[in-house]
């Protein structure tokens, strides 16, 4: 660590931001964050961080956060907001530092990025033409993502229904993509790389929901749900259409071919990447 390392992290409320301001405040280094007012997970964040209001919609509110820091931990919250004040925004951290570690996806390194319209490889191309030092995290899906997508039925009752059980991923522990994050931030020899972040093993949807059921110690059952009949609750439930059909295409492809597994993790921190067992016993609370 650099004496006068200053982060500003943005989702700081999110999945990955609060584990992100842990390690870098573990590290001793001075971490902002930058949240929007009125914020109703502010509670997230972690004591320490020194907290600044403002919004990725409008770029000038970004000013005083980026005041003096020299990295940048940024995310694009792409599922409530569009990417037309991306430019200014990258525009804005350039002219305050030359370090950005971004949280892409796996997707733009499979070159499958309709599942999200090219938002990441957008945001990727934006970061690259302004000539920072970068590092683009290209992460799979995070093991919590299991919380967000079947904890209310988990709670519920003992079926899961979903779509593509014997699709097969490599969760990320959200701990792990925090650490390389933390390094990436911090420390000389990460400038320039696209690190593709995977769990330590590929596995399929059903597989997960039995470690949970592990976990739990209670069972459960998984019930496939057609492609059509979920697309139709998505849309509903407010996914864009394009996100609603990459994200059911990617998984239907994951059926015949299991999720790809790095050695990113254990390069960059010395030491295996978290698993999802470990993950789902640290986290049973959350699903009852
Ligand atoms: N989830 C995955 O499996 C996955 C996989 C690959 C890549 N990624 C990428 O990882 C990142 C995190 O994804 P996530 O789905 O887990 O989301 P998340 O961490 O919940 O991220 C959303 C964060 O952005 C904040 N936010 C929302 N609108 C904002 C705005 N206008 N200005 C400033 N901050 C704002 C949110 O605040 P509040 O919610 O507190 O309002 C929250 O802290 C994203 O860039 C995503 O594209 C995710």
């Amino acid at each position: 660590m650099n004496e006068k390392d200053t982060v500003l992290v943005f989702g700081a409320t999110g999945n990955i931001g609060p584990h992100t301001v842990s390690r870098l405040l573990d590290k001793g280094v001075d971490t902002r964050v930058l949240v929007l007012e009125n914020d109703p997970n502010l509670g997230r964040i972690p004591e320490g961080a020194e907290v600044f209001y403002g919004d990725l919609a409008d770029p000038d509110s970004l000013d005083a956060s980026l005041e003096g820091v020299t990295s940048v931990f940024l995310m694009w919250p792409f599922f409530t907001l569009g990417v037309e004040t991306a430019p200014d925004v990258v525009k804005k951290i350039k002219n305050h530092t030359e370090r950005i570690v971004f949280v892409s996806s796996i997707g733009v390194h499979i070159g499958l990025e309709p599942v999200d319209n090219n938002c990441h490889a957008y945001l990727e191309e934006l970061i690259e033409k302004e000539g920072m030092e970068w590092t683009f995290l290209q992460t799979t899906g995070f093991c919590c993502n299991a919380v967000t997508a079947w904890a209310d039925q988990i709670r519920s009752g003992d079926t899961l229904s979903f779509p593509y059980g014997a699709a097969a991923r490599s969760p990320i522990h959200e701990e792990d993509l925090a650490e390389v994050a933390a390094r990436a931030l911090t420390e000389k020899g990460h400038a320039g790389q696209r690190y593709v972040v995977t769990g330590p093993e590929a596995l399929s949807q059903i597989e997960q929901m039995q470690i949970i059921s592990e976990a739990l110690g209670r069972e459960l059952t998984w019930v496939d749900v057609p492609h059509e009949t979920v697309r139709e609750a998505m849309v509903a439930g407010g996914w864009p259409e394009a996100y609603a059909d990459g994200a059911l295409e990617y998984f239907a492809m994951l059926v015949d071919e299991p999720e790809k597994v790095t050695g990113t993790v254990e390069r960059v921190l010395g030491k295996p990447p978290r698993d999802f067992r470990e993950w789902a016993f640290d986290n049973a609370h959350k699903f009852r």
